[in-house]
């Protein structure tokens, strides 16, 4: 996610906006700039890289101005560089403008704009916010930004200044944080926290719709409908440390509750109409290029493999079409059949991994066409495939993958019904159908969320545990991998996933009197198969936590907890429980005292074969 910060007081704004920046820094960037309000003056400085490269291009000599506004760039639309980078101005240099979300349409208002005479810089989404609002100012700037904000659908939060308006900010918000900082003649705007706590710990938190003129003295908050509103406001008492991560003790768990908004970013433009329609033509893919596909590999490593295993149940069901998942690190070597009908995805949270980067780089070397899935713009994956789908879950923090995963499974299911339209293989209700349960996952995430309570006694048990098994059919079996690898790196427990069906192989061996056995029963058609296979681990005395879904019978007494998860279609029910088996590692994990976001051993981003 972006940062933000903007400065209006007595003060030099450009170190106030510097430091509030570097304390945005854990959020992760890819570029940073500066504009300072001085007079007849706007001066923008912006570069990519580090915020230190922004301090070498500004040098010894600090711009002036007491009023400015500050930006760290996670970029979304357009490769981090230079002239992406924020604030973004209009063609004349009169306003500038920095900010986080995603502008779903604005591909129309560029060209609207355009048409209007407004030359364009950058590749961004968020340059159209600069010249239309030029486009409509009439000499209230707050005025101008609401007017500009009514033409955009999307998710914003952002702050305008104006050429010779040293006496004001604009800010306005919807779908993405912004907090106003009340300092003593002088006031802040910022996307989080962490930027202003070492000047003020009294703020207003902007509600969705509301804008506000900030002075040095004065802010006025205003409704969508352009009504004064008065606000309450909030005292901090983090400290710096909690602040960074939202109040929470550990960005994993602010990462998992980051959860809904990671999944409504990641549908915002592509699912349209509450989940009627898809438009994923930013995938580039031919209609031509999706009908003649014989043959999907999904390609990755770790979480995101599993990621890819989910996909392949959802794509063999909707498509009838054969979906090979490999760990990239054994794909690389098993010299793959692959031809001109085959369609290569790889799946890469950082987009750094070296072995889904050599699996890619082989792909390519074959000449079959590529798609990434990723969450990192810019990546070394995203640059070398073909074609790019993004997830928006924001930067990931905590080593254990939690919302990046979530939204590959997303990007999954986008592309599924995408290709199930051009193939003809899902007709229009399925799609509907599929589409509009889609679109309500996130508020199902939500629910789950609100329930994390209900895990503790579970992961209190789970917590004094060397071992323990995830069972599960189908998809199910897919999310128990996924459920295992969480636990085990971060609370260093041995777990091990297996197919239900496959218990009585061998592995019933190891099944002794209270070892806790996660059993996902969340498929309808397999529920009674993956029944008979709790009560072999019962028999045995195993304890049994059940995922089931809401409306399942005759689950009580067969084991010993049962977790309900919201009802939805059964190719979707992976979004949904991965969400216990990510919160009961974490609990489990606290309980044990481990270092949750930096487990031993391992790296976020494994750039080493
Ligand atoms: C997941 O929790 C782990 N951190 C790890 O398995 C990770 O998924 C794997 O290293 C792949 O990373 P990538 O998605 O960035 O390629």
């Amino acid at each position: 996610m972006c940062g933000i910060v903007g400065y209006i007081g007595s003060q030099d704004a450009y170190s106030i906006l510097i430091e509030g920046l570097k304390k945005l820094e854990y959020r992760g960037y890819d570029s940073a700039g500066v504009a300072l309000v001085n007079g007849s003056r706007l001066e923008v400085i912006k570069a990519k890289g580090e915020l230190e490269q922004l301090e070498n291009k500004v040098g010894a000599k600090f711009p002036n101005g007491s009023t400015g506004i500050g930006h760290t760039r996670w970029a979304t639309h357009g490769a981090p560089s230079d002239v992406n980078a924020h604030p973004h101005c209009c063609c004349s240099g009169d306003f500038a403008v920095v900010h986080n979300g995603i502008i779903e349409n604005y591909r129309f208002i560029r060209e609207w704009m355009e048409e209007a005479g407004h030359k364009f810089q950058s590749e961004t989404d968020t340059e159209v916010l600069a010249h239309l609002i030029k486009h409509f100012y009439n000499g209230d700037l707050l005025g101008s930004v609401q007017q500009a904000l009514a033409q955009v659908e999307g998710s914003f939060a952002l702050v305008a200044v104006a050429r010779g308006k040293n006496d004001q900010m604009v800010c306005a918000r919807k779908d993405s944080p912004l907090i106003i900082g009340l300092g003593k003649n002088e006031n802040f705007v910022a996307s989080d926290v962490p930027a202003i706590l070492q000047y003020t710990r009294r703020i207003y938190i902007l509600e969705d719709g509301e804008a506000a003129r900030v002075t040095k003295d004065v802010v006025e908050v205003f409704s969508p409908e352009g009504k004064g509103v008065s606000k309450e406001v909030f005292h901090i008492d983090w400290d710096a440390v909690q602040a960074e991560k939202g109040g929470h003790p550990h960005f994993m768990i602010k990462e998992i509750m980051e959860q809904p908004h990671a999944l409504r970013e990641t549908m915002r433009g592509r699912l349209l109409e509450e989940g009627r329609k898809i438009d994923l033509s930013e995938l580039n893919l031919t209609d031509e290029e999706i009908a003649s596909t014989r043959r999907v590999f999904i390609v990755a490593c770790g979480t995101s493999y599993h990621a890819g295993l989910v996909g392949k149940y959802a794509m063999e069901r909707a498509l009838r079409l054969p979906v090979e998942v490999d760990l990239a690190s054994e794909f690389r070597y098993r010299d793959p059949l692959l031809d001109e009908s085959s369609l290569v995805i790889v799946i890469s949270q950082s987009g750094e991994t070296a072995d889904t980067l050599a699996a890619l780089r082989l792909v390519r070397g074959k000449g079959v066409r590529v798609l990434a899935i990723t969450n990192v713009v810019g990546s070394s994956v995203a640059r070398e495939a073909d074609k790019v789908l993004y997830t928006w879950a924001g930067p990931e923090i905590a080593v254990a993958s939690t919302k990046a995963y979530i939204t590959q499974l997303l990007a999954l299911y986008l592309i599924t019904l995408h290709m199930g339209r051009v193939r003809g293989a899902m007709d229009a209700s399925a799609l509907e159908e599929g589409g509009r349960a889609i679109f309500r996952l996130p508020e199902k995430v939500e629910n789950v969320l609100g329930r994390e309570r209900e895990l503790k006694r579970f992961s209190a048990y789970l917590s004094r545990w060397e071992n323990a098994f995830f069972i599960g059919r189908n998809m199910d079996f897919a999310v128990a991998l996924e459920g295992a690898l969480k636990l085990k790196e971060i609370s260093y427990i041995h777990a091990e996933a297996y197919a239900s069906g496959e218990l009585k192989h061998g592995t019933l061996a190891l099944i002794v009197e209270g070892i806790p056995v996660v059993a996902l029963v969340t498929q309808k058609a397999l529920q009674d198969k993956s029944l008979s296979n709790i009560k072999e681990v019962k028999a045995r005395g195993g304890y049994v936590f059940c995922l089931a879904q809401e409306g399942m019978q005759g689950l009580e007494e067969e084991l010993d907890e049962v977790f309900y998860l919201p009802a939805t279609l059964d190719f979707l029910l992976p979004v949904i429980s991965v969400v216990p088996l990510q919160l009961i590692s974490y609990q489990a994990a606290v309980e044990r005292g481990c270092p949750v976001d930096k487990p031993r051993n391992l790296a976020k981003s494994v750039t080493v074969e």
